[in-house]
């Protein structure tokens, strides 16, 4: 797919089909993040996590409904795969390179998730109210010395994705030339 249709395709979709992606669109997926740049270029301080289990995926919008006091969270929109990014973080004065690094990852997943016709979603919230718990964090296989930080849904989105007018004046811009 063009660059700039790509762009124009992607939004956050909170709506999936139940539908599993095959392993080649997950594998695209996952070269995209490989491909993405992370601070000081050191990739061994990010780890992936593909969870694709029905069980696990239930245990935590389970725990999400728990630690936000919210019976109804629905915080993966009904997706069957969701990616979490984990972060090492020696130094914590350097935590704001573990979320840029993320994000750097999470978008580049995302247009890749994207240029294949299938949807994804950003995920911050569910892992900042601590839903990933330490019993959680053991089940998914995180790395002891690694801390999810950020996470992304996938899947074939209910209603298909389609060019978007991006207004190119809503981030405020100042040029000093
Ligand atoms: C850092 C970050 C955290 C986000 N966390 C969530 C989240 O937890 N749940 C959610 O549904 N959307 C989340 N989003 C999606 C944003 O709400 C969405 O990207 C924004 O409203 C713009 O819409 P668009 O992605 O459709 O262009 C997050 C996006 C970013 C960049």
């Amino acid at each position: 797919m063009e660059f700039t249709k790509t762009i124009k395709m992607r939004r956050s979709t909170r709506g999936y089909k139940p539908e599993q992606v095959t392993n080649e669109e997950l594998s695209k997926v996952l070269f995209a993040a490989n491909a993405a740049p992370v601070g000081n270029g050191m990739y061994e301080n990010v780890h992936l996590t593909v969870v694709q289990n029905a069980e696990l995926l239930h245990k935590m919008v389970k725990s999400t409904a728990e630690v936000s006091n919210n019976p109804d969270a629905n915080p993966f929109y009904g997706a069957p795969t969701v990616i979490i990014v984990s972060c090492k973080v020696t130094d914590p004065a350097k935590i704001g390179s573990a979320y840029a690094n993320a994000g750097c990852i999470i978008e580049n997943m995302s247009l890749a998730a994207t240029d294949a016709g299938l949807g994804s979603v950003y995920l911050l919230g569910f892992i900042r109210a601590g839903a990933i718990n330490d019993s959680l964090k053991k089940e998914l296989g995180i790395p002891e010395d690694f801390n999810p930080v950020s996470g992304m849904t996938l899947g074939y989105p209910t209603e298909e994705l389609v060019e978007r007018n991006i207004p190119t004046d809503r981030i405020a811009t100042n040029y000093i030339k």
